[in-house]
C-alpha cells in the first residue's frame, strides 16, 4: 500500500466514518475510522470518557457506541477516493452470542468497500472485547476470516490490534498465531488497563483504558518487542501516547511504518498531525535518510 505520509488519527476518533473528509484535511496519510459493530449500539453510559489533564491522558469506557454496520458502510462508500487508503475498524457487537461470526459479516461487508480492515482483539470495554486473546480463538478466527476475504471481491489487507496488557509468553503465542495466519499488519496498541504509579489527576481511579502520555513507553516498548520478534517482516502501526514529533519519530525507530494517534489532539489541538510531519520530516533530513523507511527499525540496527 502507497502512504502520502506515515500519520494519522487512529480508531475510536471518527466511529461513525462521520468526519472523514475532516480527517484528510488535518493531514492524515491514511484513515481510520470506527469501531464499528454489525448492529448499532449505544455503548456504556455516561460518563464514560475521562480526563487526566494533569498527566496528559484520557480514560474510555465508551464500549463501542456506534451507529452499525449499515449506516458506516454507506458513508465509507461515498467517502471512498481511491488515493488516501481508508480502513475500517471492527468489533463484535457487546451481546452477540458469536462473536467470530459478527467478525465475519463484518469482513463480508467492508471488504469491498475498504483499503484495510483493522480485527480489534483488544478493547477492555466490551464484553466481547478481548475473547480472542485467546490463541487458539484467534487462530480459528483468522482461518476464517482469510477464507471469506478470498471469496471477496475486495479482498483488502488486514490489520490486528493489541492491547499492551499481556504477559510476554502470551504475546509470543499470538505472534505465532497471526504469523501463521500471514496477518499484514499489526497495530500496537490499544489502551491499558494498567494504572502507573505517576499519575496525578483524580479520573486516574476511574474504569477503562488509559490512553495518552502515560501510555507511550509501555506502547514503545511493546513495539520494540514485536518487532524484535518478527525481524522487520510484519509492518507495525505504532499507536499510544504520541504528543509530538519527538514521539512519532522514537515510535518510527522502534519499528513503526506507520504512526497513528488520539489522545495528543485533545492537548495539543488539530494542528498536531501537520506539526509532527514536519518534525519527522526535519529529523530524517538531520539524520541523513532521503527515505522514511530508512529510519524504520533503526534502534535494532544500531
Ligand atoms: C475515546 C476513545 C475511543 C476509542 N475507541 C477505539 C475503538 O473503537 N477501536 C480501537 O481499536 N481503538 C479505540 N481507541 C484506542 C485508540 O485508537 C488508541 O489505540 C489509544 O487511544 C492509544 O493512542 P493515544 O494515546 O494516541 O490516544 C479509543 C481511544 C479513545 C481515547
Amino acid at each position: 500500500m502507497h502512504f502520502a505520509n506515515p500519520v494519522a488519527v487512529s480508531a475510536g476518533f471518527d466511529k461513525n466514518a462521520a468526519a472523514i473528509a475532516g480527517a484528510r484535511r488535518l493531514g492524515s496519510g491514511f484513515v481510520e475510522i470506527g469501531g464499528v459493530t454489525p448492529r448499532a449500539q449505544i455503548g456504556n453510559p455516561k460518563p464514560r470518557l475521562f480526563r487526566l489533564a494533569p498527566d496528559r491522558a484520557a480514560i474510555n469506557r465508551m464500549g463501542f457506541n456506534n451507529e452499525g454496520s449499515d449506516a458506516v458502510l454507506a458513508r465509507v462508500q461515498a467517502a471512498q477516493n481511491g488515493s488516501t487508503p481508508l480502513g475500517v475498524n471492527l468489533a463484535a457487537n457487546s451481546d452477540s452470542t458469536d462473536p467470530a461470526n459478527d467478525f465475519i459479516a463484518l469482513v463480508e461487508k467492508f471488504a469491498p468497500a475498504a483499503d484495510f480492515l483493522t480485527i480489534d482483539v483488544s478493547c477492555p470495554n466490551s464484553a466481547n472485547g478481548q475473547v480472542f486473546l485467546d490463541p487458539g480463538a484467534l487462530a480459528d478466527l483468522l482461518t476464517r476470516l482469510n477464507a471469506t476475504r478470498e471469496a471477496s471481491s475486495g479482498a483488502p489487507v488486514m490489520f490486528a490490534k493489541l492491547a499492551p496488557d499481556l504477559e510476554d509468553s502470551h504475546l509470543s503465542e499470538l505472534l505465532d498465531v497471526m504469523l501463521a495466519a500471514k496477518i499484514d499488519a499489526i497495530t500496537l496498541c490499544n489502551t491499558t488497563t494498567a494504572r502507573p504509579d505517576s499519575l496525578q489527576s483524580n479520573n486516574a481511579g476511574e474504569r477503562g483504558g488509559l490512553s495518552g502520555a502515560p501510555l507511550f513507553e509501555m506502547a514503545t516498548e511493546m513495539l520494540r518487542k514485536v518487532y524484535a520478534r518478527t525481524n522487520g517482516t510484519v509492518p507495525l502501526i505504532g499507536v499510544g501516547g504520541v504528543m509530538s514529533g519527538a514521539d512519532a519519530y522514537t515510535k518510527i525507530r522502534a519499528g513503526a511504518s506507520l504512526v497513528q494517534l488520539y489522545t495528543g489532539l485533545v492537548y495539543e489541538g488539530p494542528g498536531l498531525i501537520q506539526t509532527i510531519k514536519h518534525d519527522i520530516a526535519e529529523r530524517l533530513t538531520r539524520d541523513g535518510f532521503s527515505n522514511l523507511s530508512e529510519a524504520v527499525g533503526l534502534e535494532h540496527r544500531s
